[in-house]
């Protein structure tokens, strides 16, 4: 999961490093926007330390990356923490005065928010209207702490201690931002895991302009890596000619033929537990590639002499590391010969990785950024489970195979 976590300018602003390091110890990927204020109280260098992501405040810093409106897109949910009575107005009244206005104008995630301050501000019928107002809106305003605050003083006000914050941020968020069926549990399932992923096509250059390729955009394996990183594996995609970005705190090596795709997928792949297969790898290369382009020769034909080209999937099978887990696809039409899956569990049986992912195709199905429908099959080609839905709802269904195929 993506959580963006505000911090505002209070005292309590160092439990929300506590909140952090518990929430990335969970697997989730944690940005922080700390309000100019509370970099009084805890510093840039702090949050990206311990997020390992930039800590920007301003509306304008990074502004080619529109940070504005992609931070609050991008999240899965918003948690603020402290929150002060001054940010609870803003947010009340739909403010947009800095970077963290402006995230929490531009999402539609679950926002959480756990006020702190002195008992006179919280009592204040100004905050008690803004507070309901927050709360009609659907917005969970965790409930403050009684006790010792900032002074001599105590009373209700106080920051809730950072696992309660964290435990009242998964009660709201449960059910909200995740496909049907997923609950916390699950997030971090992955945690420590190295997954390496080959995503998109393969070109095999002809000559000097021309290649072979296909029409894999590479959308399922970035799908792929993107619920990977979200349930804690740290994760490398290997590219094939996407033009695509990965997620954010994703490693990417751009490859373009398939003998590079090999070399870097077996690098990655040696210090890996998981690899995934998503790539879509030419079989067959040109024996001769001409330094310079092709030219008609008024014969009216072209032959080309093509040589197949290394198997990777099967290469890393045969390795056999014990505790990596090889995961394969198959794109499959079906034909005179057979069904799709007929044919791909012949390819199970044949290719002998830990799990294949059928997905039929053709007809349009299958290509680029529209829902996918998959069997996973083990070695010997029986149907283990199936999933269908957009290409991140697959790639979840993938994992889960991977988890249980691993115990
Ligand atoms: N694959 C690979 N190296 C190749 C070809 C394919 O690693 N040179 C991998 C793909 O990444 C995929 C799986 O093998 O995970 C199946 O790919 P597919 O093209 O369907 O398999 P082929 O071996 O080409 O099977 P066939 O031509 O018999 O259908």
């Amino acid at each position: 999961m993506r959580v963006l976590l505000g911090v505002t300018g209070g005292v309590a602003a160092y439990k929300a490093a506590i909140v952090l390091r518990r929430l990335k110890e969970d697997g989730h990927t944690v940005r922080v926007v700390p309000t100019a204020a509370s970099l009084q109280f805890v510093g840039r260098a702090t949050w990206e330390a311990l997020s390992g992501l930039p800590a920007t405040s301003d509306t304008f810093d990074n502004v080619p990356a529109v940070e504005h409106v992609r931070l609050g897109q991008a999240a899965d949910a918003v948690l603020v923490a402290p929150a002060t009575a001054d940010f609870l107005a803003q947010l009340a009244h739909g403010e947009a005065r800095d970077l963290l206005g402006n995230a929490l104008l531009a999402t539609r995630a679950p926002v959480i928010v756990a006020p702190a301050m002195h008992t006179e501000m919280w009592e204040k019928p100004s905050t008690r209207a803004n507070v309901a107002t927050l709360r009609a809106r659907g917005i969970t305003v965790i409930e403050p702490a009684v006790g010792r605050l900032t002074g001599p003083d105590s009373g209700p006000g106080r920051l809730p201690e950072p696992d309660d914050i964290v435990a009242a941020f998964y009660a709201a968020v449960d059910g909200g931002p995740f496909p049907a069926g997923e609950t916390p549990a699950r997030w971090g399932d992955l945690a420590g895991l190295r997954i390496v992923i080959s995503a998109g096509g393969t070109r095999e250059p002809l000559d000097a302009v021309r290649f072979l390729g296909n029409r894999s955009t590479g959308t399922q394996g970035l799908a792929l890596a993107e619920a990977a990183r979200e349930r804690g594996a740290d994760v490398t995609v290997v590219a094939a000619n996407v033009t695509l970005p990965v997620s954010e705190g994703v490693a990417r090596v751009d490859v373009e033929t398939s003998a590079e795709l090999s070399a870097a997928v077996k690098e990655a792949a040696a210090s890996s537990d998981v690899v995934i297969m998503a790539a879509a790898v030419a079989d067959f290369r040109a024996r001769e590639v001409a330094g310079t382009k092709i030219k008609k020769d008024g014969s009216g034909t072209l032959t080309l002499e093509l040589v197949e080209t290394e198997d990777v999937l099967r290469a890393l099978v045969a390795q056999a590391v014990p505790g990596r887990t090889v995961v394969g696809f198959a794109a499959e039409t079906g034909d005179d010969a057979g069904t799709a899956l007929e044919h791909a569990q012949a390819k199970a049986w044949r290719k002998r990785a830990d799990l294949l992912v059928f997905n039929p195709v053709g007809g349009g199905r299958g290509f680029g950024d529209v829902p996918n429908e998959v069997l996973l099959l083990d070695r010997t080609g029986a149907v283990l489970g199936g999933a269908s839905g957009t290409k991140l709802a697959v790639a979840h269904a993938v994992l889960d195979s991977v988890v249980s195929v691993r115990h």
